[in-house]
């Protein structure tokens, strides 16, 4: 165990001592998590292969699963790429910095590690002031994976990342909650149309608006299935952005999804089972159950995104055996909330009829 530096930080205006400090571990091969625009990343020199796989060490990350790099500068991406696309060149200067992820042919200066042996390279430049000003004064390309555990909720908050970091890692700068709530949206631009390998901050219809052709590829979409029969014996949990609870998601028009929600309820109450409700503004009122938590209105997508994370993470505080979440619609942000709420349940996914 080692101690985990906290260190507050104006989120617009970060103290310079504080952020030289934080630049300093990382110049000398060390970890430290900062809060970008989406959520908080744990980062790494990402041109020294020794920090990098302290990063992974850190994490309990597979080693096949290569972080995002970040970046303060466009001009850096030529140094960490083999070459440019014109439509790349338009998105980093139309959407950099913001939660938009790109994946390039990587150049030789890249370590393995970096990118997991691949010979591609996913870069992103995040809005955030004090995520830029390490950046700069680190004066390195910075890897930066969410600062969770593997498979655990990612960080909006720098206590969700000591809940599962502390002792870990050297530092954390601590700049209060992030914005956005999910990460960035990747997108590979090698696939003609362009595809969406995961869908984040940055919603499809932005996408489309701005470069015409873009798709979803299949595992973007994260949703298989199941029957509610197969839901109610344990089944393989696939372990992404779960909290320790199990999730099942419910989905459909409102009116179904809260009939079935209550039916679940009931179903696990005559089995002893503490059970959590994720629900909206709109059906909170409907349930009751053990906990009940609302991720805000079913029309205010971008709230609901903000609090996804930080809701799964409470129902574990509350010690919930099982947590039946309502899905919401698939538009705007909305994709990225029921990818990670898919993933998160382990595709444990019910159809309510309307
Ligand atoms: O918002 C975000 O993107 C946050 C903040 C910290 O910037 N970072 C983040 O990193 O979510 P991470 O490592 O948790 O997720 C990186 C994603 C993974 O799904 C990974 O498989 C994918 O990017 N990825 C990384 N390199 C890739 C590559 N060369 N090709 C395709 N996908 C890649
Ligand atoms: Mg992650």
């Amino acid at each position: 165990m080692k101690k985990t530096l906290v260190l507050k930080v104006n989120p617009r205006k970060p103290e310079k001592k504080k952020i030289r400090v934080a630049a300093e571990i990382i110049k000398n091969g060390g970890l430290v998590a900062f809060p970008t625009e989406t959520v908080y990343g744990l980062g790494a020199d990402a041109l020294n292969p020794k920090a990098v796989l302290a990063l992974f060490k850190a994490k309990k990350r597979p080693l096949d699963n290569p972080p995002i790099v970040h970046i303060s500068d466009v001009k850096e991406v030529y140094r960490l790429v083999e070459e440019v696309p014109p439509k790349a060149e338009k998105l980093m200067e139309n959407f950099w910095p913001g939660p938009l992820t790109l994946i390039f042919r990587r150049s030789k200066i890249v370590p393995d590690v970096t990118v997991a042996g691949l010979d591609t390279i996913a870069i992103r430049m995040p809005k955030h002031n004090v995520a830029l000003a390490l950046i700069r004064e680190s004066g390195c390309p910075i890897a930066a994976p969410s600062a969770n555990l593997a498979g655990r909720p990612s960080p909006t908050t720098a206590q969700h990342v000591l809940e599962d970091l502390e002792g870990r890692i050297d530092a954390v700068l601590d700049a209060g909650p992030t914005k956005i709530g999910v990460e960035s949206t990747v997108l590979d631009l090698a696939a003609d149309p362009p595809q969406v390998l995961r869908p984040g901050g940055i919603p499809l219809e932005k996408l489309r608006k701005f470069l015409g052709e873009v798709e979803f590829h299949p595992i973007a979409i994260a949703d298989k299935e199941v029957s509610v029969e197969k839901v109610r014996s344990p089944g393989v949990r696939h372990k992404h952005y779960a909290p320790n609870a199990e999730v099942i998601v419910v989905e459909g028009e409102v009116s179904g999804i809260v009939e079935k929600v209550k039916e679940l309820v009931k179903y696990y109450e005559e089995k002893s089972v503490k059970v959590g409700v994720l629900a909206t503004d709109e059906t909170a009122g409907c349930y009751r159950a053990d906990v009940v938590k609302s991720l805000g209105s079913r029309k205010n997508l971008k709230v609901v995104a903000k609090n996804l994370f930080k809701l799964l993470r409470e129902f574990d505080k509350e010690g919930v055996d099982v947590i039946v979440a309502e899905g919401i619609p698939l538009k705007g942000l909305g994709v990225a909330v029921m990818n990670r709420l898919r993933k998160a349940s382990g595709y444990k996914i019910v159809k309510a009829n309307a």
